[in-house]
């Protein structure tokens, strides 16, 4: 027999992929042309050339056992060591390679982080800002701990502290945040960060145990109109960033990314240990050891991201002077307008009529949005503009 838990939900795929499947499928019946596709995030650039002959160089200079082999648990040193260098040359930081753990991408850094600063069934809490990323609550629930939303401000999608506040208590571990932030593209002001710094700070002290914040980074150079991301770990000792090489360099299938925290956050004598010791329970034994060699030689580099850019001034202005209310987003490649009915489903449904591909806000925990992931040619955002605008006279 197989396991009560997860056979209840096996097939079961996001809404996410649903549509995505549903687009493949109808681009079989109108052509792939006509189908517009905005459902999924996935990297629209390629990566930067000197990704490719980096990996092919390393190939033909090394033994394959050694480009191929199991690398050590915690990454390679000299890799770990390339990336404290390129964060300490941006943000003046302190780090050195023991700060740094590698994982295969941001899913793998948030996973590790949210088991290891929890205990599994002892009621422990995380807390989330919704709109959030839906594979937040899967990966804090298969912990063993309580997901706790807080609803984000939707004036600009900062975090509301009120209600933050009012979420935090003796059982908070963690509060996960994500600037530039999926699914609404908002960028967290200095403002915000400093605020969160200080609230989390008088809880700690309140509790008498440090309250974490885990930084899911993956978007961080995806920034507009030149942007400021405030580096978090400068405000609040207690930081884990979550970053993942999926976006700047475009290599979401390499799975390759990392946990970076200071020397003076809590623990951080054992930080890096535990750390591995969860790696080892939930099987993340080691990152691809080619792509960790690669990501050491082209640290530094950033594959073409200004399409994304071109594509939000197009889609957010359109949008905009149609009639939907929107936020402009300051990151990213979403965009997280307002449906024009209630229910989102019923919304991105009706869009379906003009093979409009759309998510539906629900899937974020938040009701009456839809997000447009616009990583695709900038032609296509083009020709969908006047799409959603027969879609908008239908409602008006
Ligand atoms: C907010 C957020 N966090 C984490 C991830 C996971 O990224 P990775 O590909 O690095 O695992 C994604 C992926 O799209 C994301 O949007």
């Amino acid at each position: 027999m197989l396991s009560k838990k997860y056979s209840k939900v096996a097939g079961q795929s996001s809404v996410i992929r649903q549509i995505f499947e549903y687009g493949k499928k109808r681009a079989e019946v109108v052509g792939a042309d006509n189908i517009f596709d905005f459902s999924i995030g996935n990297p629209s650039v390629p990566a930067p050339g000197s990704v490719n002959e980096t990996a092919i160089r390393i190939m033909n200079e090394n033994d394959p056992c050694f480009v191929h082999g199991y690398p050590s648990a915690i990454g390679y040193d000299d890799t770990r060591e390339s990336i404290a260098g390129n964060l300490n040359r941006r943000y003046g930081m302190n780090y050195h390679k023991n700060n740094i753990f590698m994982t295969n991408g941001a899913a793998a850094a948030i996973s590790l982080c949210f088991r290891t600063v929890t205990d599994y069934g002892v009621g422990d809490e995380i807390i989330v800002i919704a709109p959030y990323f839906p594979e937040y609550k899967c990966f804090i629930e298969g912990a063993g701990v309580k997901c706790v939303e807080s609803q984000a401000d939707t004036k600009d999608f900062q975090i509301d502290f009120d209600d933050l506040s009012s979420k935090i208590n003796e059982h908070t571990r963690a509060v996960i945040i994500n600037s530039p932030n999926n699914p609404t593209g908002a960028c967290y002001s200095e403002d915000t960060i400093k605020k969160l710094a200080s609230v989390l700070e008088e809880a700690s002290n309140k509790y008498k145990r440090a309250i974490y914040i885990i930084s899911d980074e993956p978007y961080r150079e995806i920034v507009f109109d030149g942007f400021n991301i405030p580096y978090v770990p400068k405000y609040y000792k207690n930081t884990l960033v979550c970053y993942s090489y999926s976006k700047s360099l475009s290599l979401p299938g390499e799975r390759i990314g990392y946990i970076a925290f200071t020397d003076d956050a809590d623990d951080s004598d054992i930080l890096l240990g535990t750390i591995g010791a969860v790696a080892r329970e939930i099987s993340y034994v080691g990152v691809p050891s080619l792509f960790q060699m690669v990501v050491r030689d082209c640290v530094d580099e950033l594959a073409d991201i200004s399409i994304y850019e071109t594509n939000k001034n197009l889609i957010y202005n359109a949008l905009k002077d149609i009639g939907y209310s929107v936020v402009e987003p300051k990151g990213t490649f979403y965009i997280f307008p307002k449906c024009l009915e209630d229910d989102a489903s019923s919304f991105c449904e009706k869009a379906k009529e003009y093979d409009l591909l759309i998510v539906p806000s629900d899937s974020f925990s938040i009701k009456g949005y839809f997000r447009l992931s616009y990583c695709v040619p900038t032609s296509r955002v083009e020709r969908a503009i006047p799409l959603f605008e027969r879609l908008y006279k239908d409602y008006n």
